[in-house]
């Protein structure tokens, strides 16, 4: 089987027979100063033009680093440039909240550039507005007085230089327009296990409700790419948590959201790492950060 990395400037695959990278590389004028792979033997072969060849350096470790002119940015070891996050919230933002702290302590390669809500008057509206986050609204309010139209906020988002948009407790539908400016670039979290407890109007204390009336005995977070439907995107990382026979929703769901805190930082570091890849039948996959030959 064979995986696409998540960079469209670094195309790689991932063959599950041997589970090494090959790699091809195409050289873009807009990519970052480095582009950089990484093998564990030697049947990455890079395809490079002439010129770009005089500035290749072959680690002992395997790793290639090129040069391919610079664009100021900052850059992380191994050539991962700093990515541009815009989160988008319809409520408190705990989630949000918990991975700009990690974005502070340095957890991830990232910053938080812009705020989409909802609402413009909302925990997580307030909470970037004191951290100096702008924020915009989308989508229009009833009144019309505020509030960005898909187009518009496909413009923001690239005026911000967006990378990555992180969903989190944004409750409102996608519009197909984003998803087709940054395709394989959005992510959701949702906190029950896809695909039991998703869609439309399975949201808040009414999935942890669910599941709890189900009868199941675990749930937990789910982080999933994002399609133009609700909570159907491909499945990228999940956590267990334990169904208590004596738990409310609220219980169930605070439980859930401790998870939701940390599944989303690790997430979120894996993606401005570069370390999202694509298995050929679709799947994305995590590259383990202390083992690049262990994938989850
Ligand atoms: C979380 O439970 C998340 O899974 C869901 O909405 C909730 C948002 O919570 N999509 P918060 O606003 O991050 O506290």
């Amino acid at each position: 089987m064979e995986a696409q990395a998540i960079n469209p400037h670094f195309p790689t695959t991932l063959n599950s027979k041997n589970r090494n990278f090959m790699a091809k590389i195409t050289c873009f004028p807009q990519s970052p100063t480095w582009v950089s792979c990484k093998s564990h033997n030697l049947s990455f072969v890079p395809e490079f033009g002439t010129s770009l060849k005089k500035d290749l350096s072959l680690r002992s470790s395997c790793v290639v680093k090129a040069k391919v002119g610079s664009d100021g940015g900052e850059e992380l070891g191994e050539g991962v440039s700093r990515k541009n996050l815009a989160v988008f919230v319809s409520g408190g933002g705990s989630n949000f909240r918990s991975i700009h702290e990690a974005i502070l302590d340095g957890r991830i390669n990232g910053d938080i550039v812009v705020l989409v809500a909802s609402k413009a008057e909302c925990g997580g509206a307030n909470y970037a507005r004191n951290k100096g986050i702008p924020v915009i609204v989308f989508p229009k309010t009833k009144s019309g007085s505020e509030g960005l139209s898909p187009h518009d906020l496909v413009s923001a988002l690239r005026k911000f230089k967006v990378d990555n948009v992180l969903l989190a407790g944004f409750l409102k539908l996608i519009p197909a327009e984003l998803i087709r400016a940054y395709p394989k670039s959005i992510l959701n979290i949702h906190p029950s296990l896809l695909p039991s407890f998703g869609g439309k109007g399975y949201y808040g204390m009414k999935v942890h409700r669910a599941v709890i009336a189900s009868g199941v005995r675990y749930s937990g977070p789910t982080i999933h790419f994002v399609d133009e439907h609700y909570d159907t995107g491909r499945i990228l990382a999940q956590r267990v948590v334990p169904v208590l026979v004596t738990d409310t929703a609220e219980e169930l769901a605070a439980r859930v959201l401790q998870e939701e805190h940390q599944v989303y930082v690790e997430v979120a570091a894996a993606l401005c790492e570069e370390r999202i890849i694509w298995r050929e039948d679709g799947v994305p996959l995590i590259r383990s950060k202390d083992d690049p030959d262990k994938f989850s």
